[in-house]
């Protein structure tokens, strides 16, 4: 017999088939009828079971089962006879795989403690099925857009000797006779070793940020896609990220309609920022926020409030561009036109979603690259081969860093960054 899967019941009208899955629900509608709602990963269906038209044994199966039970049925797919467009499943047999016990995880309304402490179990739940093939969705369209614009893909390590992103949020693991490791803040430094070989790369992986925020925004394990090009500068840095955004916006509207609407995700929202995105100095960031009431200096980065005032009233992401060299990583390169600044660039989400990108044309000068990385009191040893990178052929670069789940946050409209990763880990959390 013919196995399918779910989402392709309406292409076997009238043929016994089987289709194999999960209990999402069952429900008796009278003696002799009952429903069940099946889901195999592909999609969810009506099953039916009508007491008259099987054998005996096998409407007692039915009656059997429980919700998360598994199951595989031999029936016959047909047109649902309320519901144009959708289909339901005429059970003839039944097999049960695994008669489940009560499912911890009722209709009653959940705390987020009980339901991540069961995150193994939720991730069954549609509104979690729907984010995770959002997150798929993403992730690929990131690889797409890159993929046909030239880069090459470049996996970098995960256990490095030395810090991209500032000493204060490094995991650090014992590594055998050499001292310590650190986990990876970002491949960055990688792919610029990367770019003078292949000339554009990208990577895509976790990594790992002890960060002490216990904020709706910030996991200590999540994923970035790093991408690296040489001959890029600041301008064109930011016309490739603009791109690739509005290209994952408009992939996630066409391949996840479905999705959006089980997450009650308005498309609309997000075709809206489907048009030029704004660009801001730092300097004007600070003084617009000052006219807001904001008290901040020009030597502040920003904070959730004050990312989510940047955006108010726009609909489209909003890159904030040069800012003090003081606030940003040693790796930026000075703006030509303003020693104090750099040409470092942060993409904010609209709605409130915050940055999603942080990204900058490179210091491409051994010597002041050299300077910065004393200035930051970092171990010369350790980064002498990426100062090679300024001696043998340096060339201006530029490159940026997404991240995944931030992303997936404003294309899914979910508020809190736990939900949008199959296992967060948290500064309180590491199980499951
Ligand atoms: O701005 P960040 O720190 O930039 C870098 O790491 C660069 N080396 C990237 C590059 O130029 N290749 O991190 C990039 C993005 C942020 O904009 C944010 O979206 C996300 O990573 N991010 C986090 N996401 C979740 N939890 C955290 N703790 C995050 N920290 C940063
Ligand atoms: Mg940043």
């Amino acid at each position: 017999m013919q196995i399918i899967d779910i989402k392709d019941a309406g292409q076997y009208l009238q043929q016994t088939v089987k289709i194999r899955g999960w209990v999402r629900n069952q429900r008796k509608a009278s003696s002799k009828l009952r429903f069940l709602i099946v889901r195999d990963g592909s999609g969810d269906i009506q099953a039916v079971a009508f007491k008259p038209d099987m054998e005996e044994s096998e409407f007692e199966k039915v009656k059997a089962l429980t919700i998360e039970s598994s199951l595989s049925i031999c029936g016959i797919p047909r047109e649902h006879p309320n519901n144009p467009g959708e289909f339901e499943f005429v059970i003839q047999q039944v097999e049960i795989l695994n008669l489940a016990p009560e499912y911890p995880i009722g209709k009653k309304a959940h705390g987020p403690e009980f339901l991540l402490n069961q995150r193994h179990l939720w991730l069954r739940a549609p509104r979690q099925n729907a984010i995770l093939k959002i997150r798929h969705t993403v992730y690929y369209a990131i690889c797409e857009y890159l993929n046909a614009n030239g880069f090459y893909r470049f996996d970098s390590p995960i256990l490095t000797p030395n810090a991209s992103e500032g000493t204060t949020t490094l995991f650090e693991v014992p590594y055998f006779d050499l001292g310590s490791a650190f986990l990876s803040q970002s491949g960055q430094l990688y792919l610029e070793a990367g770019i003078m070989s292949l000339g554009r790369v990208y990577d895509f992986g976790p990594v790992f940020r002890a960060e002490k925020s216990k904020t709706r925004k910030h996991l200590t394990e999540f994923w970035m896609m790093d991408a690296e090009a040489a001959f890029v500068e600041h301008d064109e840095n930011l016309r490739i990220q603009e791109e690739l955004i509005r290209f994952v916006i408009n992939t996630v509207i066409s391949r996840n309609e479905k999705e959006l609407i089980i997450l009650e995700r308005n498309p609309e929202d997000l075709r809206k920022a489907d048009a030029p995105f704004q660009r801001w100095t730092h300097r004007q960031t600070i003084d617009f926020l000052r006219s807001k009431g904001v008290d901040i200096g020009y030597l502040d980065d920003f904070g959730a409030p004050e990312e989510e005032l940047i955006t108010a009233e726009s609909d489209v992401p909003v890159f904030i561009e040069k800012w003090p060299k003081e606030i940003k990583s040693f790796y930026m390169k000075r703006d030509p036109a303003n020693p104090d600044l750099v040409l470092g660039a942060d993409l904010i989400a609209p709605e409130g979603f915050g940055e999603i990108i942080g990204g900058s044309q490179r210091e491409d000068d051994h010597d002041l690259l050299m300077n910065r990385i004393i200035d930051e009191g970092y171990d010369l040893e350790f980064y002498q081969w990426f100062l090679d990178l300024r001696k043998f052929g340096s060339v201006p670069h530029s490159g940026f860093g997404i991240g995944l789940e931030r992303l997936i946050q404003w294309m899914t409209g979910v508020r809190h960054i736990r939900e949008v990763i199959p296992f967060p880990r948290m500064i309180n959390r590491i199980l499951p």
